[in-house]
């Protein structure tokens, strides 16, 4: 296995640390370096929105206080993660080219102020980026200190200036050759859409077309192939100095905007920032959310990433800005690390004394020391991170399970007008899914369609609504060579055009493949609801189950029916069935069910194909296992998401990671995490 810093393999413990705002406090960099030594910090991300300070002044570089510090950082022990500027430009960039600025999706170019604020077609914003980046590269190259390249920061938001639209226009002549192509791909001649040359093609601007679906994907698409191609551009230039650095940008999990899993060819690490709703009342689900947010990054490279940002205590832009309480900054530091994170890093080390974020939680209060109750639980964090270092760093965690999330699906999902306008919750419902796994401790993959699913023992294809080019004959082969999926309402009924498939649903082959059709769809009011009467053969320990908003109508074509819907004039029809075929099976999944259903579902299914557990015992309410995989002996990471103390006992061979010590029982106070080492691997 690599590591994902080479220069230093070690488990990183750090964060965005931002000195160009203190240069005029000299005292603060040697305070810092007195903090971050006490708090176990061995890495700080650094020069993230420093372009004013590096250049000063067109073609004028200054790099001379970053040296400084990056030296003595790592004079104490401590490495740079360097960051390429380009998420905040100077001023004297937009006044001198306003071109580099966004122009909104109203078509109105956006004035000079707050970050992320540009195009990423303009040819002088990639000049001064790439003019940047290289002397950065040049300069750093060799430095023992730095150890990882941070490109920009959280990329999001397209930009719809004269120059990304000529840039969207070549990408579609590329794509679909011919006007027809592109008028039938996105059924222009409906209402009179029909284009008759290619410059008449817009983006889908707030005040223009927003009713084309084909055109608003495709626009999606473009503006994730934009993003990823500047992003090149920006790799390139850091890459050419001294390519054994490798390279990550700071990803935003489920964030709608862009197709992450298009970054995973580009980067060497895939990192992410995360900030969950802690204490909003159900730590439960928003640990489960967390957890499938870990899930999804690692799965863009099915490798170790790195919990890039994350806050010490609160953040200032949620709705309510909540301290975390005693023991969750750990246990939600570990379950990054239980993920497969090799880092718990921080936005950010040193408050802002002003502007946007001085507000925001960070390791160093204004108060300037060490003895805040923030400090010691990052200390904590810290010190528990060192310890588990060696031995935890050369696992892994490697699922057999894996639930299909995919961009193109969500947008298109979304977008659709009908059949329940009032919402389809495909996330919710991707999640909902995930979390089903997640509560029984079976490590879980997100994939897209693109990515293989050869490793995979089971597929849950949630919501599968858009089939991309090729995707059907890939699930077909998936269950022919013994895979077992499942697949639910509301799929199958788009090509990757958004063109409705011809000849029955789910399209492309996959009636064959479930052994049913699905004639219609009937969408639910909010609060409405049906029943899956489960058959006497089904397994299912409950007689009945709720299920809502969407409802299948299907006939079976060789399925078997597993349950039946219990009201409405489709009483008795299937509502859950299960096909063999080839060496493999697929069930279908007709309506939309709650967590409940799928608890008792997966726990059959997870069963049957021997799915691994974190833990295979019952676990206690609201405490999850979770558990890396190593050569000799696997971590598993208890977590108690409750407010209440949990024991559970252990079975034998099971030893405290942080003492050594051997342990049959485990007590876990509310927000509590325990680490234990395993003397086998469920690899055996
Ligand atoms: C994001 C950004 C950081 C900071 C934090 C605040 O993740 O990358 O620069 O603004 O949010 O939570
Ligand atoms: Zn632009």
């Amino acid at each position: 296995m690599n590591a994902v810093t080479p220069r230093y393999p070690h488990l990183l413990h750090g964060g965005d640390y931002n000195p160009e705002q203190w240069l005029s406090y000299p005292e603060v960099l040697e305070k810092d370096i007195e903090l971050m030594k006490k708090a176990h910090i061995n890495c700080v991300s650094m020069g993230i929105f420093a372009w004013s300070h590096l250049e000063p002044e067109e073609g004028v570089y200054d790099f001379s206080w970053l040296d400084r510090i990056v030296a003595r950082l790592y004079e104490n022990g401590i490495y740079t993660v360097l960051a390429t500027p380009s998420g905040a430009r100077p001023r004297w960039m937009a006044q001198k080219y306003p071109e580099v600025l966004r122009v909104a999706a109203n078509g109105v170019r956006n004035a000079y102020g707050d970050r992320h604020n540009h195009c990423m077609t303009s040819p002088v914003y990639r000049e001064k980026v790439r003019a940047i980046n290289t002397r950065l590269a040049r300069h750093f190259a060799g430095n023992p200190a730095v150890i990882l390249w941070h490109i920009s920061n959280e990329y999001s938001g397209a930009c719809y200036c004269p120059l990304c639209r000529a840039a969207f226009t070549d990408w579609l002549r590329e794509k679909y050759g011919t006007l027809e192509k592109l008028n039938h791909a996105w059924w222009a001649d409906f209402w009179s859409h029909t284009y008759t040359s290619w410059d008449q093609i817009d983006p889908p601007l707030e005040n223009g077309d927003g009713t084309l679906h084909g055109l608003n994907l495709d626009w999606k698409r473009f503006t994730t192939f934009q993003t990823v191609d500047f992003m090149k551009e920006e790799i390139r230039a850091v890459r050419q100095m001294e390519p054994s650095i490798p390279v990550t940008a700071n990803l935003m999990g489920f964030f709608d905007g862009l197709d992450y899993f298009r970054f995973g060819p580009e980067l060497d690490v895939i990192s992410w920032d995360n900030y969950p709703l802690w204490h909003n009342g159900d730590n439960l689900s928003v640990a489960a959310f967390a957890a499938a947010n870990h899930d999804l990054m690692r799965s863009i490279k099915r490798e170790p990433w790195l919990l890039m940002e994350s806050t010490p205590s609160m953040t200032n832009w949620q709705p309510v800005s909540k301290l975390k309480r005693p023991g969750m900054h750990l246990l939600s530091s570990m379950q990054a690390v239980a993920h497969g994170s090799q880092s718990v890093q921080y936005f950010q080390w040193r408050k802002s004394r002003g502007s946007f974020e001085k507000l925001h939680g960070a390791v160093v209060d204004h108060n300037g020391e060490g003895n805040t109750r923030v400090f010691r639980d990052v200390a904590e964090t810290g010190e528990v991170l060192q310890k588990l270092d060696e031995k935890l760093y050369r696992t892994r965690v490697q699922p057999q399970a894996a639930v299909l999330y995919d961009w193109e699906n969500r947008w298109a999902v979304e977008d659709a007008k009908g059949p329940r306008n009032g919402g389809l919750h495909y996330l919710d419902t991707v999640l909902m899914h995930h979390r089903a796994l997640w509560e029984k401790g079976i490590a879980t993959d997100l994939v897209d369609m693109t990515m293989s699913l050869d490793r995979y023992k089971l597929l849950i294809a949630p919501m599968n609504y858009l089939y991309r080019a090729g995707f059907s004959t890939k699930l077909r082969r998936f269950v022919e060579n013994g895979g077992t999926l499942v697949g639910t309402y509301w799929s199958g009924i788009v090509d990757e055009t958004d063109l409705c498939c011809l000849g029955g649903v789910p399209g492309q082959g996959m009636m064959e493949v479930f052994g049913l059709w699905n004639e219609e769809t009937d969408a639910l009011y909010d609060g409405e609801e049906n029943t899956l009467l489960p058959e006497k053969d089904a397994r299912l320990p409950e007689n009945s189950y709720r299920v809502s908003e969407l409802c299948a109508i299907v006939h079976d074509q060789g399925a078997r029916v597993l349950a039946r819907y219990g009201r409405d004039f489709y009483r008795g029809t299937p509502a859950l069935t299960v096909n063999d075929f080839g060496k493999g099976r697929a069930y279908y999944l007709a309506a939309r069910t709650d967590l409940a259903f799928l608890r008792d579902f997966y726990e059959i299914i997870s069963r049957d194909l021997a799915l691994p557990r974190a833990l295979d015992k019952p676990l206690p309410q609201g405490v999850i296992a979770t558990r890396r995989q190593g050569e000799k002996q696997d971590f598993v990471f208890l977590q108690n998401y409750g407010e209440e103390e949990q024991t559970l006992s252990l079975p034998d061979g099971f030893t405290d990671a942080l003492t050594g010590a051997p342990v049959s029982a485990v007590s876990l106070p509310g927000f509590g995490v325990a680490v234990l080492c395993t003397t086998g691997t469920l690899a055996e």
